[in-house]
């Protein structure tokens, strides 16, 4: 198994788990992070850092999209190590449904 970041993050962008993983298997595109399915170690201290709950072990229910795009978009957008500051409107995303659409697939600066 692996964790996997869902569509939560998107546009929220808070960056408070990329701190404490010790293995430092994020990854930042423009708008969410991902974590590498096959660096992750399933230690799970990131869950509850995140204040959106958009981590989540991909043995829930329907995140089988959410692993493809992990896995997918980890191989090509840079790692990203150190919190930085979120997105300036990264509050008013907070906790609305169906971000998918708002997803970019443009990589993030990294470290
Ligand atoms: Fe990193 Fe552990 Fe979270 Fe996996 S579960 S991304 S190893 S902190
Ligand atoms: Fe995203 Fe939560 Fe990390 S919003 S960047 S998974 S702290």
């Amino acid at each position: 198994m692996t964790f996997v970041v869902n569509e939560s993050c998107i546009r929220c962008k808070i960056m408070d788990c990329v701190d404490v993983c010790p293995v430092d298997c994020f990854y930042e595109g423009e708008n969410m992070l991902v974590i590498h399915p096959d660096e992750c170690i399933d230690c799970g201290v990131c869950v509850p850092e995140c204040p959106v709950d958009a981590i989540q072990p991909d043995t829930e229910p329907g995140l089988e999209k959410w692993l493809s795009l992990n896995a997918e978009y980890a191989k090509i957008w840079p790692n990203i190590t150190v919190k930085k500051a979120p997105p300036p409107d990264s509050k008013e995303w907070e906790g609305k449904p169906d971000k998918l659409p708002y997803f970019s697939p443009n990589p993030g600066a990294g470290d």
